[in-house]
């Protein structure tokens, strides 16, 4: 029997509702399995080196900072994601997300494994990170900026958090096609052009209009936006992290955004230490500057895609003053803190759980 993709769905979700249905009758794909089940299931990650005294201070000094506000964010970050890895990849492995108006004239136009966001400042677009592939560029971020009334052609700046693929992967695409300004960071560059010529996908290259970011607070200007870039070495030497102005699509609220670009654990004790004070760094800059919105290049990170099914409900009184829902993202200043230095903390018990000795 010629086993079609509708009937088997329908027989998977027999066998899943009714375990002990008869085996002749389930995918041939289910029944292959059979002799080694557990290489069904998906590994958890042993960390054999784990400093256990350590791991339980910053793991516990991080749920306390968590409270009741950020427990999600903690879970996920400082837990879950350490300890299912493959788990957590697979629920957000290329998974589709509607393009959406997040804040006035900010759109997500990524997918949910990873963020793409295009600002409309009045004078053109700046994109946030180009998702994978020059494939994702077409098929995603061009037509989540049709839905808005742009095109390619409207985007003037590009700017790539760090040096990994699902951040720079389609950079080169806008740079070649809409002849974008593709901005990043001194070591993102150098990073990018040691990477070999055959490269997949093609880095973007430092061409006339591109920008090498060296210090701190550059502020890239376009139409009525502008974009502050902070150098926050440790995910990759060369992630930059920004804060940008957004303004509340319904109470009309001007609030100011931070996007921290690399937040996933990096694998040495170096970069570790590195990551986990760049992190401190940007919680006290983002506090200084009353940054109270928590954006970042990967939905899983921001909860984006929680976030946005939360605020297709929100609906808030003709003054703006009385909404039925808070906007999700709007964290508050004290929170978005607290969630960059509960970062710090989840980083720290990794570097613990791998036996790493942090020199900072
Ligand atoms: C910025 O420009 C956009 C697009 O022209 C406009 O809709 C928006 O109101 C402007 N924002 C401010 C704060 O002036
Ligand atoms: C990051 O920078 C450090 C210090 O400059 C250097 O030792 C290391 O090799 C760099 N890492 C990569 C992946 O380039
Ligand atoms: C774990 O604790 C020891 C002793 O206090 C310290 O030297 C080491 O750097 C710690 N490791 C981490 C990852 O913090």
């Amino acid at each position: 029997m010629k086993t079609t993709l509708a009937t088997a769905l329908a027989l998977a979700t027999i066998v899943t509702a009714c375990p002990e249905h008869d085996a002749a009758e389930r995918p041939a794909a289910r029944q292959g399995r059979q002799a080694n089940l557990l290489a069904d299931y998906l590994p958890y990650v042993e960390y054999p080196q784990a400093q256990t005294a350590n791991v339980t201070k910053y793991v516990v000094a991080a749920r306390k900072l968590a409270g009741d506000d950020l427990y999600a964010y903690f879970a996920r970050d400082c837990i879950y994601q350490p300890r299912y890895v493959k788990l957590d990849d697979a629920a957000f492995q290329s998974a589709l997300a509607p393009a959406t108006e997040v804040f006035k004239n900010f759109y997500f136009v990524g997918q949910a494994a990873w963020s793409s966001s295009a600002y409309d400042t009045g004078d053109g677009l700046v994109i946030y990170d180009t998702l994978a592939s020059s494939a994702e560029i077409e098929s995603i971020v061009l037509p989540g900026l049709a839905k808005f009334g742009f095109t390619g052609h409207d985007i003037k700046y590009v700017l790539v958090s760090h040096e990994h693929f699902d951040h720079y992967g389609g950079a080169r695409y806008l740079q070649q096609n809409f002849g974008a300004a593709v901005v990043a960071s001194a070591d993102c560059w150098k990073a990018l052009e040691a990477l070999s010529p055959t490269a997949n996908p093609a880095p973007p290259v430092r061409d006339a209009k591109a920008i090498t970011v060296t210090k701190d607070a550059t502020e890239v200007k376009l139409g009525n936006v502008t974009t502050t870039i902070y150098l926050t070495p440790g995910h990759t030497n060369g992630t930059m992290s920004y804060l940008l102005p957004v303004t509340d699509l319904l109470t009309g609220d001007r609030l100011l955004a931070g996007m921290y670009g690399g937040s996933g654990a990096s694998r040495t004790a170096w970069s570790l230490g590195v990551q986990a004070v760049s992190l401190e760094r940007f919680a006290n800059i983002a506090r200084k500057n009353k940054a109270s919105v928590l954006l970042s290049s990967h939905h899983s990170r921001d909860r984006s895609m929680y976030n946005i099914e939360e605020v297709a409900l929100r609906t808030c009184d003709k003054q703006g003053h009385k909404c039925n829902l808070d906007n999700p993202w709007n964290v508050g200043v004290d929170t978005y803190y607290r969630w960059l230095m509960m970062e710090s903390l989840c980083i720290r018990a990794q570097a613990a759980r791998g036996g790493f000795i942090l020199s900072q």
